[in-house]
């Protein structure tokens, strides 16, 4: 099939790179003409782990190419997928902007019947916002589907290729049709493409998305409440998540869940539920936890250094706001980072892929060094804020000797807290005993 995707993001990315792995004929259009220069010649924009082999492969195949020219992108693709950004709006809600927009030049420039997919992450009501910007501009035929995302950074390949579940919404038989053509390869395995009407589909979305986030931040209270009755969370959380109807997954506390889509998604919920005349009471109180769950390990920093850190140095071990990405959007390392900062420690830092993003943002403010313990030489304390795997089973006598006290602040609880006592540190994790 012909597919056109507007918007060269993560997601465009990936539904592009991989709609034309399975044989569809794909362009992919942005506006940013020096990224479609680098993408011509082959060069992925963004880390995620396996992309580069697919992209690289359609590229050669002659499947998958690049434009800056909407006008291109319409003349080709019988489905055009809309993978825009759609930023928090100063008060919470989702900016449409860059949506609309895109919607009325197609309105302006199409010429022949079109299925406009909107890919990215919007509120509820928004497919009909798009159907009537487009109609307002042409007499054309065309059909708008809601088809949203549900890809995780860094396994975004494999959530493509092998999704759970697809939604559409869509209330156009011919559209529904073209959709469940494409998507076929994708469900061999029996997995639905699930049809409903588009304001559902809209709706899904940020249900998952807040609903996870509320699992995680349950997690997190659960955590908290453990350091102050003595239990420990790791064993709550097994005693848990054995029960089916309860699952294993998003039950692992932390210091607060980040990214590019949980924060922004459930303030984005709990925004236009206000300007419906609801209170999503939940999102406010998930909000405020994580808010505070973020910086979690400052103030038992601060105690651990009575209240001083100034001429202290931390390490810090992960930046990312999860592993196998390089996104900081809203990762809790930042938040520790400005806090430290602020009390006047000293930060070195290490990090597989994300160094290079948060250079940008704190430049000579902090240290950045060329491997994890080199980081830690001569510090004062470690901090772990992302769960890496190489982080999971360090050379602890290499750790003990540069730090200058053996005392780890672990965000993630990589360790077991017995282990942690036999190699002669001073452990302080989330939820259990310190
Ligand atoms: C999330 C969803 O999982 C995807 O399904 C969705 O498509 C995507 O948002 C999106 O809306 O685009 P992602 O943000 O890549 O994916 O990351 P997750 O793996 O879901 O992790 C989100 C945050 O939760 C991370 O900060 C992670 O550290 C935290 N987390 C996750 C926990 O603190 N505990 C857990 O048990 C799981």
């Amino acid at each position: 099939m012909k597919i056109t995707v507007v918007g060269t993001g993560y997601v465009g990315l990936v539904t592009g790179t991989c709609l034309a792995e399975t044989g569809n004929e794909v362009v992919c259009v942005d506006i940013d003409k020096n990224k479609v220069d680098r993408m011509k010649n082959g060069e992925v924009p963004i880390y995620e782990p396996h992309l580069d082999i697919l992209f690289e492969r359609n590229i050669k195949a002659g499947r998958l190419s690049f434009t800056t020219q909407l006008q291109e992108g319409l003349d080709h693709g019988d489905i055009i997928f809309l993978a825009l950004p759609t930023p928090e709006d100063e008060d919470g809600s989702a900016d449409l902007s860059y949506v609309l927009g895109v919607a009325n030049d197609i309105g302006e420039k199409m010429k022949s019947y079109k299925v406009v997919v909107d890919k990215s992450t919007v509120p509820v009501g928004t497919a009909e916002k798009v159907q009537a910007t487009i109609a307002a501009k042409t007499t054309v035929d065309f059909d708008v589907v809601s088809n949203p995302e549900f890809l995780r950074e860094g396994f975004a390949v494999d959530d493509f290729l092998k999704p759970e579940r697809i939604v559409v919404g869509s209330s156009s038989e011919r559209a529904t049709a073209l959709m469940e053509k494409l998507y076929k390869p994708f469900v061999r395995s029996g997995n639905p493409i699930i049809i409903m009407d588009e304001k559902s589909a809209e709706l899904t979305k940020y249900a998952a998305n807040s609903f996870l986030a509320t699992k995680i931040t349950f997690m997190n209270e659960i955590a908290n409440y453990c350091e102050l009755v003595g239990a420990d969370v790791d064993k709550v959380r097994r005693g848990m998540g054995t029960d089916s109807r309860i699952g294993k997954r998003f039950l692992f506390p932390g210091i607060g869940y980040g990214g590019s889509c949980f924060p922004k998604d459930v303030k984005a919920l709990h925004k236009s539920g206000k300007e419906s005349g609801y209170n999503f009471q939940i999102l406010d109180a998930v909000i405020d936890v994580n808010n505070h769950q973020k910086v979690k390990l400052i103030p038992k920093i601060m105690s651990h250094f009575n209240g001083d850190l100034s001429g202290k140095t931390i390490a810090i071990w992960g930046l990312a706001f999860k592993p196998e990405t390089d996104d900081i959007r809203e990762a809790p390392s930042l938040y520790m980072i400005d806090a430290l900062l602020a009390k006047g420690a000293k930060i070195k830092t290490f990090d597989p892929e994300a160094m290079d993003n948060v250079k940008a943002k704190y430049k000579d403010q902090i240290e950045f060094a060329t491997n994890m313990y080199e980081a830690t030489e001569n510090a004062d304390a470690l901090v772990i804020s992302t769960e890496w795997s190489i982080f999971r089973t360090p050379n602890f006598t290499k750790l003990r000797d540069n730090l200058k006290e053996s005392i780890i602040f672990d965000g993630r609880n990589l360790y077991d807290v017995e282990d942690m006592e036999k190699e002669g540190f001073t452990y302080i994790s989330i939820g259990r005993k310190e």
